[in-house]
């Protein structure tokens, strides 16, 4: 049987054209990028290429690209890094996170609560669109970051960060915009955005599993997390994952090259999709919103339907689906995503996130169009039998 792959937004498969550009820093060029001999001169000079290559493809300057090991790590970094460098300044001790970011910025978040932080979540609306005024209302002047996603993870609302990012920028605060489901579908530059950090990750473009990047304002203030060699400018010691960073670059300029005329393709998927469930599952519900939504993203709830036994029946069913993000699902608790835009438990518990992306076709969407409604017609008929039993029908 075909699987057919509907969870781009937990990760994408290796472009063969990025393995082909790892392939020589995986085999002959292992040299150590910090050691004084030739050998190792050519690895150097790899990571630094590719920090250019990443740097032309945002527009920013090289010296403000910082590679790490995945969007977590990046987003740890800016926000715990710039919570401990403002204290450290004798400044700040508050920050703003949005109800719905991602489990690396709100975790973060929490943890510096527990250090004796300040930390406000600013919620969402129904469709999960924060709002720029409650962001403002949010400030304190002791707010070192606010931290908003360009887009959300499991049910797609694109965020207005860019007026978010007015906001912050008229009170001298750092913003952080976590980019991880965004590069290669939305444009993602820090001054277009008007943002002072961005994270990004390799394997949600068709690259690599590991590495990622933390974009760093010249002149936003971040303390490291990781001490060691120093370096990455000191900012990230670590001997550098050469073959990972330059697949991410590689990565990362092919998704950009491709992004215009491929996110209108998956916008045509997505929305085949939503239309074929909507006209085939009476009361499915599309969470996130209508129009501000990721290109690749379809996020239903299905009333009577349990989310686990749906999940469990398409895999059987050859569909690779996720109830929410990858660590949400498999969970007995509703995601906070779902909770935070105020979906009753029933409906958050019965949640279906389809993602689709550059190998997705017409006929993938149509079959998962069938297999969807033909799944839940069996769930709910069981359901119906179970409860008829129940009351001794
Ligand atoms: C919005 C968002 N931020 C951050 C991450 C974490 O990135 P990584 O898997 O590279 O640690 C993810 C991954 O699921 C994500 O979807």
């Amino acid at each position: 049987m075909r699987t057919i792959y509907m969870d781009y937004a937990a990760t994408t498969p290796l472009d063969p054209d990025v393995l082909e550009a790892m392939l020589p820093w995986l085999r002959e060029g292992y040299g150590n990028p910090s050691s004084p001999y030739a050998a190792a001169r050519l690895t150097r000079a790899a990571v630094d290429d590719a920090r250019v290559q990443v740097a032309e493809a945002l527009d920013v300057k090289p010296g403000e690209v910082y590679f790490t090991s995945g969007g977590t790590e990046a987003l740890n970094l800016a926000v715990k890094g710039a919570a401990f460098a403002a204290r450290k300044r004798g400044r700040g001790a508050h920050v703003v996170v949005s109800a719905v970011e991602h489990q690396a910025v709100l975790a973060s978040a929490a943890f510096l609560e527990r250090q004796g932080f300040g930390v406000t979540r600013v919620p969402v609306d129904e469709y999960g669109v924060v709002h720029p005024v409650a962001v403002a209302e949010a400030l304190r002047p002791d707010t070192a970051l606010v931290a908003v996603m360009h887009a959300n993870n499991e049910i797609g609302t694109i965020q207005p960060v860019e007026e978010i990012a007015r906001i912050t920028r008229a009170r001298g605060v750092p913003l952080l915009v976590d980019a991880v489901q965004t590069a290669g579908l939305l444009e993602v530059r820090p001054d277009d955005i008007g943002c002072d950090l961005l994270a990004l990750s390799a394997h949600k473009l068709y690259g690599p599993k590991g590495v990622g990047v933390l974009y760093v304002r010249t002149g936003t203030k971040l303390e490291p997390l990781l001490h060691g060699g120093g370096q990455e400018r000191g900012l990230r010691a670590g001997t550098e994952n050469v073959a990972g960073i330059v697949g991410l670059a590689a990565a990362l300029k092919k998704a950009l090259d491709h992004r215009p005329g491929e996110a209108a393709r998956l916008e045509g998927l997505r929305d085949a999709l939503i239309d074929g469930i909507r006209r085939r599952v009476p009361g499915a519900v599309l969470n996130g919103h209508p129009v501000r939504r990721l290109p690749n993203n379809v996020h239903f709830s299905f009333p009577g339907v349990d989310g686990e036994s749906l999940l469990l029946n398409l895999d059987l069913a050859g569909v690779a689906a996720s109830a929410g993000s990858a660590c949400t699902s498999g969970s007995l608790e509703p995601s906070h995503v779902l909770t935070a835009v105020g979906l009753p438990k029933e409906l958050a518990a019965s949640g279906l996130r389809l993602t689709v992306g550059r190998h997705t076709t017409e006929e993938d969407v149509a079959a998962v169009v069938d297999i969807v409604a033909e799944t839940i017609e069996k769930l709910r008929g069981r359901a119906a039998a179970a409860a008829r039993l129940l009351h001794g029908e």
